[in-house]
């Protein structure tokens, strides 16, 4: 892999290494003197100190020197072997990237016994296993904490996993394909077909919907505006439709709030949310376990069960 735009500096850098390890070889036998296997005369600096010390200009020794070759020569083999000149990937093909990779399939295969026992279990089998349920929750303070919560009741355009209230659907296939695969929430704009001033009543609407205050006049026009632009994803009665993530506009469970200035904006600029697929980031056993983990927080009753 290489990040070089241009093939130049992918040259330049080899060239400037090359030229590194030549330089410290032509160095070494710029001073041959080593070479010879006694030395004849010591050569005297004519530097005296002290009376009598007096400092000599003797050839390195014989092993500093052989040490010397020998690490010019490491130097040309990991050149050789790792990518270390410019865009050359070496002859090992080794990259930190296939190094993680390949540690997280060791890794995974060191565990893969610990799964084997669910892997015969059905989701809400599993959803009831006590020593399941503590590798989900690790599973999940690992991987979607940052999103959910720790507790997965979720925070701003996070969705709560906790509250019964679904997006995509509850069961576990549902779950677990909202986990493989990822979603992507699309709200869209309506600010071209509908006026703010409209917008506001449609809001109102919605409020009402679920019992929160809201302006008696101005729910008729609200209503007539819905049923024009929204119930073909949110359905009639605003119940939502998970086939399409349209949340449920009835169950005062919101996403992004439910002042009428936040409807507004949905209305007018639409939403856009996505849930990043975790197909290739984690195994599939690992999916199932947070499936059947997430699953349980909403059917506390399966815990029950399976005691
Ligand atoms: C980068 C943030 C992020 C991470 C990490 C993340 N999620 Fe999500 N998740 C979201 C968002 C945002 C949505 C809502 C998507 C939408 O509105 O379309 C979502 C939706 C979901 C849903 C569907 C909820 C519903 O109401 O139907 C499930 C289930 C879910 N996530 C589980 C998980 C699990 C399990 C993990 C850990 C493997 C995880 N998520 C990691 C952001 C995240
Ligand atoms: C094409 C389908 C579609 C239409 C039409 C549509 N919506 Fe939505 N709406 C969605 C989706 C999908 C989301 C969830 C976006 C997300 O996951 O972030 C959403 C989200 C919302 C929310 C946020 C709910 C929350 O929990 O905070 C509101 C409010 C809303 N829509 C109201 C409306 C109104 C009012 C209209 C009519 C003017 C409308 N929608 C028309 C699909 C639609």
């Amino acid at each position: 892999m290489s990040d070089f735009v241009s093939g130049f500096w992918s040259y330049y850098i080899g060239a400037i290494a090359i030229a590194g390890i030549v330089f410290c070889v032509w160095l070494l036998f710029s001073q041959r003197a080593w070479l010879k296997k006694t030395v004849e005369h010591t050569e005297d600096t004519g530097h005296v100190w002290d009376g009598d010390l007096t400092e000599l200009n003797n050839p390195v020794p014989r092993w500093w020197t052989v040490f010397y070759l020998g690490l010019c020569i490491v130097a040309v083999a990991i050149l050789v072997l790792y990518p270390g000149l410019g865009s050359y990937e070496g002859t090992l093909k080794f990259t930190s990237a296939n190094e993680v990779k390949s540690q997280r399939e060791a890794l995974n295969a060191q565990i893969q016994p610990v799964y084997e026992r669910f892997g015969k279990m059905s989701i809400t089998e599993v959803a009831g296993d006590p020593d399941a349920r503590e590798i989900g929750q690790r599973l999940f303070l690992n991987n979607c904490a940052q999103c959910h919560g720790s507790d997965a009741r979720g925070s701003g355009n996070f969705p709560n996993l906790v509250d019964g209230d679904w997006l995509y659907g509850g069961e576990p296939e549902q779950i677990m394909h909202s986990i493989t695969k990822g979603r992507h929430g699309m709200m869209p704009a309506w600010g071209a077909q509908i006026k703010p001033a409209e917008a506001a009543d449609i809001a109102q609407y919605v409020r009402s919907l679920s019992g929160l205050a809201s302006d008696a006049l101005r729910i008729v026009p609200g209503k007539r505006g819905f049923d024009m632009f929204c119930a073909a994803c949110h359905g009639a009665e605003g119940k939502g439709n998970t086939a399409l993530g349209a949340p449920n506009l009835s169950d005062n469970i919101w996403l992004y709030g439910s002042s009428e200035a936040s409807i507004v904006e949905t209305i007018l600029n639409g939403r856009e949310n996505r849930m990043p697929a975790q197909e290739g980031i984690l195994t599939e056993d690992q999916i199932r376990m947070l499936t059947a983990w997430v699953w349980g927080l909403s059917n506390p009753g399966s815990r029950m069960a399976a005691r």
